[in-house]
């Protein structure tokens, strides 16, 4: 019963963290969006206001004309001052709570695998922790380190760290866990930036406008800088959470790889669009190069993540009946309509073998799952490679 009410649970909660979460992303990128098509103010009441650059825009019927100030930001605020932080946070609670809900609560099922490097049980539960907390940590202490004068060089050491923990992660955990945690990880720093540096930052220039004084454009430039690393974050965090779905991508041993690519192929396809925004500063033209990256990135993982041709032919076919019996022992005590696994409500995803009629018709996702090794999930119901290759066999003969 409790498993049932854990389960609605954490139903609502991935309802609201989808909303929420797109609500975020939303608002990010239409003001990466705004940002990079302002033009500089025609009317001079404007210039004159500290106006550095509008638009106009039409949309639902109505005509919208945004305008940004300088550096030095407006010469008075007014009372109704709109802010965009909940979007964020509550992506991050609700978040969190999922990851408690899905990968800590059962971490043997979700999170760990017995090959891997973390501890059992709560262990590696503080393992994942650590690398949410401490990818945070490392991450701010190199932004406000004096490789931070050169916004490259602090491109390109965020980037060689976060590929350094992708691996790390995949060591650590079972494929799934290491994604979700990579993404957890980075979508945690995106937060923490609007938490810890942007938020407060935009506070203390509200409060010298307000005191009638110029705002300290370090803020300004601050919170730029966070702002423009959290665009690059968000396509690669959209995938991991969406990754648990693609045994494929993170099952086989070289997953950080195919992590790796599938990250740079997101970032770099967000930067095309960047570029995009900004075209008629180059007469409409945009470089195709950080496109190409991208997309050579995601054929690149496709063609490395391709199955090998199938089950030698010379091999006896295999009998419904052996595969019954094999999925018996090591499936149906989650894959059935009433699972013995403790803490598993219903069967997961739906998935159901314990009849031969319900086997039968998964046999596509079955074979999957096999290829990849993500199921059984950690090898915990000890499957033996012969017997992984046999039902392989069957459930890919057509
Ligand atoms: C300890 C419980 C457990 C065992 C044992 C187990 N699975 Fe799973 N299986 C899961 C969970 C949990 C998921 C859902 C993962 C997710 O959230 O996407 C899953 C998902 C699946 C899916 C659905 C994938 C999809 O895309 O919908 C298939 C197919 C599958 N498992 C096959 C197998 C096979 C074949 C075996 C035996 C070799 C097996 N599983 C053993 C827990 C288990």
């Amino acid at each position: 019963m409790a498993a049932y009410w854990i389960d609605f649970f954490s139903l609502l909660a991935r309802w609201t963290h989808v909303v929420v979460g797109i609500a975020w992303i939303g608002a990010s990128f239409y003001f990466v969006w705004l940002d990079n098509h302002l033009d500089a103010p025609s009317d001079d009441a404007l210039k004159a206001k500290g106006v550095g650059g509008e638009l106009w825009a039409v949309h639902g019927g109505g005509f919208y004309n945004p305008q940004k100030y300088g550096p030095a930001g407006p010469r008075r605020v007014p009372d109704t001052l709109h802010w965009f932080y909940w979007e964020a946070y509550s992506t991050w609670l609700t978040g969190f709570l999922l990851l408690c809900l899905v990968y800590y609560r059962s971490p043997e099922v979700s999170l760990l695998d017995p090959t891997r490097l973390a501890p059992g049980g709560f262990g590696g539960v503080a393992v994942g922790l650590g690398f949410l907390v401490g990818g945070w940590l490392i991450y701010h202490a190199l932004c406000r380190s004096p490789l931070a004068r050169s916004e490259r060089a602090l491109g390109l050491s965020i980037a060689g760290l976060l590929g350094l923990a992708a691996w790390a992660l995949c060591q650590t955990f079972s494929g799934r866990g290491a994604f979700l945690h990579f993404g957890a990880m980075l979508g945690t720093m995106m937060v923490a930036n609007v938490f810890f540096v942007i938020i407060p930052g935009q506070r203390k220039m509200v409060a010298a406008i307000r005191a009638g004084q110029l705002p300290d454009p370090i803020h300004g430039k601050h919170g730029k800088q966070r702002s423009v690393h959290n665009t690059y974050f968000t396509l690669p965090v959209l995938f991991t959470m969406i990754s648990n779905h693609y045994a494929t991508t993170y099952g086989g041993p070289s997953n950080w790889i195919a992590l790796i690519l599938l990250c740079v192929g997101g970032a770099a396809i967000r930067h095309w669009f960047v570029l995009r925004h900004r075209a008629r500063e180059r007469d409409g033209k945009t470089s195709p190069v950080a496109l190409i990256i991208g997309l050579a990135a995601i054929v690149a993982t496709a063609a490395m993540l391709q199955p090998m041709t199938a089950a030698s032919t010379a091999a006896a076919p295999v009998t419904a009946e052996r595969a019954q019996a094999i999925l018996a022992a090591r499936c149906t005590t989650c894959h059935a309509a009433q699972p013995r696994f403790a803490g598993l409500a219903a069967a997961p995803n739906g998935a159901m073998f314990d009849t031969p009629e319900r086997a039968h018709a998964k046999r596509s996702l079955i074979a999957a799952q096999l290829q990849s090794g993500a199921m059984p999930p950690g090898n915990l119901t000890a499957m033996t490679p012969d017997e992984r290759a046999e039902l392989l066999r069957w459930a890919s003969t057509p």
